[in-house]
């Protein structure tokens, strides 16, 4: 009986260690130590010894059971950590992998140049005022001293909608606006699209961008025109750029200058750029003429102004680098994505 034992707790042994997973522990479990198991098979065999033996030999087969049971309960902890780390490796995040990069909107680059513009003038104390892409002939010439026959209106070919209904050629219609609805002091930009029947070309579109700037207030001069636009220059290009004024011509400016700063590319040494005389023109202005105050009820004996209006989109061309002024137009999302 004894021998018995000990061969079934052997056999035992062996299976436990080699089961696989819980099922076949289970099963062993039941075929050892359950109610018809082996082991308690043997305590039945008992009644066929002698009262003496009984003891000593009901001793040793609880111990076999004991230590089967103990055989199970490691192999089972031991199972169950298997499967632990099985588990955890299968979950396993690889944090070294790169992260999909997530594509996000960006400004278009002629905002990006407009907001900057737009920080320098607020910050020198103007407001931003918005007005209408279709105008009327008043607000667009009328009001501009450029009445229906004056030469002037060919310097910008007008898309028209209705006999007096127009695109907006500048943005200096809001400066009329802006003086029907406002006192003096007045300090505003208008910034917005314009639009005039031109070629297409590398530099040339129907649609582009203007900045228009107005000041009215009590002795405003040519000075406080020149400040303003120099400390615009030096926030825009660089506080060693210079700023050049050309006399020029405007009907609602009288003076009128161009504007011409220090080329940025070459620092004033002549390059491609600037053509080779190291100035780039980047805006028209003037004092605003006295018949544009008066068609605004502002009595120019009282009060003066100046006005400029910058091409935006020459601006961010220059600044970019970039050769064509329709890539900014286009909408090419090769184009865009680099910016
Ligand atoms: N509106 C003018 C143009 O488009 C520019 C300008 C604005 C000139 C304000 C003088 C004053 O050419």
């Amino acid at each position: 009986m004894k021998q018995q034992l000990e061969a079934i707790r052997k056999m035992a042994e062996e299976a436990i260690q080699n089961a696989k997973d819980q099922s076949e522990i289970e099963a062993l479990r039941v075929k050892y130590l359950g109610k018809k198991g082996e082991l308690t098979a043997i305590l039945k065999q008992m009644g066929s010894l002698s009262p003496e033996e009984r003891p000593a030999m009901g001793q040793l087969v609880n111990l076999a059971k004991q230590a089967v049971e103990n055989l199970i309960a490691e192999k089972q902890a031991k199972l169950k950590a298997m499967a632990q780390q099985e588990k955890l490796q299968k979950e396993t995040i690889d944090i070294t992998l790169p992260a999909k990069v997530k594509k996000t909107g960006k400004l278009h680059p002629l905002n990006t140049v407009l907001d900057d513009m737009i920080n320098i003038f607020t910050s020198m104390g103007f407001d931003v005022v918005d007005g209408p892409e279709v105008e009327t002939d008043h607000y667009n010439f009328e009001c501009l001293n450029v009445p229906a026959d004056h030469p002037a209106r060919d310097m910008q070919d007008t898309f028209y909608l209705a006999e007096n209904l127009l695109l907006r050629t500048q943005t200096s219609a809001a400066q009329i606006r802006t003086m029907e609805n406002r006192k003096p002091p007045i300090r505003v930009i208008c910034p917005g699209r314009v639009f005039r029947a031109d070629e297409v070309d590398a530099t040339h579109s129907p649609v582009f961008h203007q900045i228009e700037g107005l000041v009215v207030d009590k002795g405003i001069t040519m000075c406080d025109l020149k400040g303003v636009l120099e400390e615009f220059a030096r926030e825009i290009y660089g506080k060693d750029t210079a700023v050049k004024f050309r006399p020029s011509f405007f009907p609602f400016t009288e003076p009128s200058v161009e504007v011409d700063v220090t080329c940025s590319e070459c620092g004033g040494k002549g390059c491609r750029v600037c053509k080779g005389s190291g100035w780039i023109e980047i805006l028209g202005a003037g004092m605003v003429h006295p018949n544009v105050l008066r068609s605004c009820g502002i009595d120019p004996e009282e009060y003066s102004g100046f006005a400029f209006g910058i091409g935006l989109d020459r601006l961010t061309t220059t600044r970019y680098k970039i050769s064509d002024i329709r890539l900014l137009f286009e909408n090419d999302k090769r184009f865009l994505d680099q910016f």
